[in-house]
């Protein structure tokens, strides 16, 4: 087998490319270790930037989006309790964000996928890729038992946190960058009304909490919580009422509670690996970078990637230049960074840290009375929850 661009891993990273450079008439073909349930079944965040929206729309899969989605103009920050608005649109010139969980995205994304012809191996165990510095790369994997092998122009190793692909970028090429953070997020969905119209970001003594959504009947609702918690230790009841403290009186008032369906704890972490490239491999989403999900920053910043993934191979394949290749890993730095820094930030100032002191404490506090208070600091925070702006590339 043949093609030009091996993609590896049907998460939203490698769907998004597959769509785009079919779009752009780039061949490729997408394997993925698990199957179509496993990877739509998955519940990850569901914030979406108006560049992954705008993605959608260009892209023709965004009809369910247009519908079902969620569109936030304002978000709310809560301080022991009392809550203050933010006025997103109105603080960056009419932007706002989607809510539209991942899931759904990927749905859409699959749907579209077989009626398009976009090919994608499901399934596939043992993937290793071969001669990654060289001029004429390719994948092997076993599937059914019998090996199978495809040759590529270059490989985007859009494999996650735990893929392949990252790992096959020799240790002392490779930069990590890391911080890990000494606690969770134990989240439930639930159907049962949304408590606000739009997600409450919740700074408590007794740590953070976050009131979010899925649609006008699904709730999500998450707490930080220590790392060595088990989800058995958290019913319901407990769980909401937790919740409801942390969020304090003015929500809880509009609180519905209902049985679970989903729980699960997730650790949080901040990570990056330069470069995003090495000979003909690139990396793109959490294959090259994690954030903490304060902010929802995951898939959008797959999202932006992928874009300037696609920029970069499409000069490449009409001009036969490489300066957009030989950009991609600069570029998509630039943005991914800033992202981190946000998540860092949004984490930082409304999660309690166990080694906290008063300090500590009181510098947090008077950090969200300034936001609380000043519209510089407001448009701030606004202009990085919408997501920032691509650098335009070196060849345009
Ligand atoms: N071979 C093939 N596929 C692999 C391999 C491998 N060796 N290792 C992992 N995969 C697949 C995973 O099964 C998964 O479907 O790669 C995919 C990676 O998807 P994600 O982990 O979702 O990463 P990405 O596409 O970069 O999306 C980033 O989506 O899932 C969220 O938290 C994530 O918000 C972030 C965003
Ligand atoms: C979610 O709804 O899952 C969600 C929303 C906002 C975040 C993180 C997760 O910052």
């Amino acid at each position: 087998m043949r093609t030009q661009v091996a993609i590896i891993g049907a998460g939203p990273a490698g769907m998004f490319l597959a769509h785009l450079l079919r779009r752009e008439g780039i061949e490729a073909v997408v394997i993925e270790r698990h199957d179509r349930p496993y990877v739509e079944g998955r519940v990850r965040a569901g914030v979406l930037e108006q560049i992954t929206v705008d993605l959608m729309r260009k892209l023709d899969i965004a009809a369910r989006l247009d519908k079902e989605g969620l569109v936030h103009t304002g978000t709310n920050l809560s301080l022991d309790g009392e809550l203050f608005h933010i006025d997103i649109a109105g603080l960056t010139g009419g932007a706002s964000v989607t809510v539209y969980g991942q899931q759904e995205v990927m749905k859409d994304l699959f749907a579209a996928s077989s009626q398009r012809s976009i090919s994608i191996v499901w399934n596939v165990k043992d993937v290793i890729l071969h001669d990654v510095s060289s001029s004429a790369p390719y994948v092997t994997w076993t599937a059914g038992g019998a090996e199978q092998r495809l040759a590529c122009d270059y490989i985007a190793g859009c494999d996650g946190y735990h893929g392949v692909s990252r790992a096959s970028i020799p240790a002392n090429v490779l930069r990590n960058f890391e911080r890990v953070y000494p606690f969770g997020w134990l989240g439930i969905l639930a159907d049962v009304p949304p408590a606000e119209q739009e997600l409450v970001y919740a700074n408590h003594a007794r740590g953070f909490a976050l009131a979010s959504m899925r649609s006008p009947t699904r709730s999500r609702y998450y707490i930080q919580c220590s790392l060595d918690e088990k989800i058995e230790d958290w019913p319901d009841d407990r769980f909401w009422d937790e919740v409801c403290i942390r969020l304090g009186p003015a929500v809880t008032a509009k609180v519905v509670r209902g049985p679970s369906f989903e729980k699960s704890i997730a650790p949080l972490r901040s990570f990056v690996s330069e470069p995003m490239r090495w000979g003909c491999l690139f990396l793109a989403g959490d294959a090259a970078h994690i954030v903490p999900p304060t902010g929802a920053k995951g898939m959008n910043l797959a999202v932006s990637d992928v874009m300037m993934l696609t920029e970069a191979l499409v000069h490449y394949y009409r001009s036969g230049s490489t300066v957009g290749i030989d950009g991609y890993s600069a570029r998509a730095l630039a943005r991914i960074w800033k992202a981190e820094r946000f998540s860092w930030w949004f984490t930082s100032i409304t999660h309690r840290f166990p080694d906290m002191d008063g300090f500590a404490r009181r510098l947090q506090m008077a950090e969200l009375d300034y936001i609380r208070n000043s519209e510089a600091a407001q448009r701030t925070l606004a202009e990085n929850y919408v997501g920032l702006p691509m650098q335009t590339a070196g060849h345009e």
